[in-house]
């Protein structure tokens, strides 16, 4: 088992030098990402990150040139290739390389690098009694929806987060929460799931998607896409983040306070569950 790199659908080292100087993403992080857990041997959601892929790149004009069987099977290949079984693939694609200029360069082919690391294994001890997160302002851009390499705010936050000892930094723009640093919120109140709505201010997670679009309505839990402050967060019966990497997170401690008993909610441990469940089947696991 080992982490392995792949460049224009060719599998390389990941210490290969394979990235010209000039390439777009490494000067003006002109590009997109994509990351997807892998369990069993089998990627989760896949098809849904490639859809927001395409989306990201239409959104920054770049060109695709690969198509999603191309894309399915390089995932594949890192997979087979690597051995390993529970794992996270990245994906990234840049407008490529050219001489240094702002506007986008004429005759430029975009350059599709990817690799694959094993682990990510749950935080088994933070997913069942839950974690802390900090509120910080929101210091991005207007574009949040794109999943663009661009990351210096969300960065610059998590980095709060760990010096502050906490799990997560939580986003808050003009009075409002939008989203963690790497992860989507979500509040519950009187049974209600609260969550920011899908526009320009947050990155409609997939994880998101499906604990919205699918999980809640099998577990009947009412959900309302709506802003709200930091005010209602701090006083939510129940507060919980979810991510690709973070998968489903009860947050116990706000700022150092507690969220209401201080430990996880009922409404979101039955959503773990859901979400478990769902990997387990979607990933043929015992
Ligand atoms: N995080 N919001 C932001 C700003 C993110 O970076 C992410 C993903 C999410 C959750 O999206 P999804 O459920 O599609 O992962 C929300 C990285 C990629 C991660 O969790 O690994």
């Amino acid at each position: 088992m080992r982490s392995l790199g792949l460049v224009d659908g060719k599998i390389v080292d990941l210490a290969e030098n394979v990235v010209p100087m000039e390439d777009r993403g490494h000067q003006f992080g002109d590009g997109i990402y994509e990351v997807t857990r892998v369990y069993n041997k089998q990627c989760f959601a896949l098809k849904m990150h490639m859809d927001r892929m395409y989306r990201s790149l239409r959104e920054l004009r770049i060109p695709a040139v690969y198509t999603y069987d191309e894309l399915i099977s390089f995932h594949e290949l890192l997979i087979q290739e690597s051995g390993i079984v529970d794992g996270a693939v990245y994906l990234q694609i840049t407008r490529g390389a050219a001489p240094r200029t702002h506007a986008f360069p004429e005759q430029i082919v975009p350059r599709l690098t990817m690799s694959i690391r094993p682990g990510g294994a749950r935080k088994t001890e933070l997913w069942e009694n839950g974690a802390q997160i900090i509120v910080i302002p929101d210091e991005r851009w207007l574009r949040c929806d794109i999943k663009s390499l661009n990351l210096l705010g969300n960065i610059l936050g998590k980095q709060k987060a760990k010096e502050a000892g906490a799990f997560e930094a939580v986003l808050v723009r003009d009075g409002q929460v939008t989203e963690g640093t790497s992860s989507n919120v979500l509040a519950v109140k009187a049974g209600v799931v609260w969550t920011h709505p899908t526009n320009n201010l947050i990155l409609k997670g997939i994880t998101r998607t499906i604990v919205v679009e699918q999980l809640a309505p099998k577990l009947d839990i009412p959900v309302i896409e709506k802003p709200f402050s930091a005010e209602f967060l701090k006083d939510a019966d129940e507060v919980f983040l979810l991510g690709t990497s973070t998968e489903v997170m009860p947050i116990v401690s706000i700022d150092g306070k507690s969220v209401k008993s201080g430990k996880p909610g009922e409404i979101t441990q039955k959503i773990q569950q859901a979400y478990q469940e769902l990997i387990d089947e979607e990933c043929h696991r015992a």
